[in-house]
C-alpha cells in the first residue's frame, strides 16, 4: 500500500519580478494535487481489480490520474525548490556539464527558453542516466513527455496558473522572470545529491567522450 504523503513548506514567496500572490495560489493548487493523490491511493486499495479493462474501469481511471497527480507533485516540489536564487549564469558543476552538452551557457539557455515557449506544460533539465548527458526535455502534461531513468535538476513550469496573475498572457516576460530567480545552489546540490545512475539496461554503443575538466564531484557521471 502506497504510503500518504504531506504538502511540503514553500521555500520562499518572496522572488523578483513574480509576486507573493502569484506564488502562493500556485503553492495552494500543489497542494490540491497533494491531496488527489492521497485519494487516489486509498481508493486503490479497494479498487476492482477483477473488471479492469482498457476501455473503461475504476481501476484503470485510478491508474491514469495516479500518474498525472504524482507526477505533479514531484514537479511542483522541483519548480518551487528551484527558485529563490540570483539567477544568472549557472555557477559550479551543473556549469561544466551545461558546457560540456550544449557547448555553453547560453546555447542551453536559447535550447531552455524555444522549449519554455513550446511546452503546455512543464520543461526540465536533466541528466539522463542512459546517454549520459544533460538535455532539455518537454511535457505537454505533468503525465505526458516523462521520460525514464533522467534525473530531473532544473524544472520550469510554463501551465498559464504559473504566471497568469503576473504577466496575463505574456509567457516571454514570466521566462525572463523564472530565469532571474533560479538557484544555481539547489541545481548543485540536486547534483551532488544524486547518487551515480544505474548501469544502462543495454550497452551504449557510442564511444566515451572525453572527460570533464570539472571539479571532483562531477566524477559521479564518468562514463564507464
Ligand atoms: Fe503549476
Amino acid at each position: 500500500m502506497a504510503p500518504q504523503i504531506t504538502a511540503k513548506p514553500l521555500k520562499t514567496a518572496r522572488l523578483q519580478g513574480i509576486s507573493a500572490n502569484q506564488i502562493q495560489q500556485h503553492y495552494e493548487l500543489y497542494k490540491r494535487y497533494v491531496d488527489t493523490t492521497n485519494r487516489i491511493r486509498t481508493a486503490l486499495n479497494d479498487a476492482d481489480r477483477e473488471n479492469a479493462n482498457p476501455n473503461y474501469s475504476p481501476y484503470r481511471a485510478l491508474k491514469v490520474e495516479e500518474s498525472y497527480s504524482w507526477d505533479a507533485v514531484k514537479l511542483h516540489e522541483l519548480y518551487f525548490w528551484n527558485l529563490g536564487g540570483n539567477g544568472g549564469a549557472a555557477t559550479g558543476r551543473i556549469r561544466n556539464l551545461i558546457n560540456r552538452d550544449f557547448g555553453s551557457f547560453n546555447d542551453w539557455k536559447t535550447d531552455f527558453t524555444a522549449a519554455g515557449k513550446s511546452a503546455r506544460g512543464w520543461v526540465v533539465l536533466a541528466y539522463d542516466c542512459d546517454d549520459k548527458t544533460l538535455h532539455n526535455y518537454l511535457q505537454d502534461a505533468h503525465n505526458l513527455g516523462v521520460i525514464w531513468r533522467a534525473i530531473p535538476l532544473l524544472v520550469l513550469d510554463v501551465y498559464e496558473h504559473a504566471y497568469f496573475i503576473d504577466f496575463g498572457i505574456d509567457r516571454a516576460k514570466y521566462l525572463d522572470a523564472f530565469f532571474a530567480n533560479i538557484d544555481w545552489e539547489e541545481i548543485n546540490r540536486r547534483l551532488g545529491a544524486t547518487p551515480a545512475c544505474p548501469p544502462p539496461t543495454t550497452p551504449l554503443d557510442e564511444p566515451p567522450r572525453p572527460a570533464v575538466p570539472a571539479s571532483p564531484s562531477v566524477t559521479i557521471y564518468n562514463k564507464k
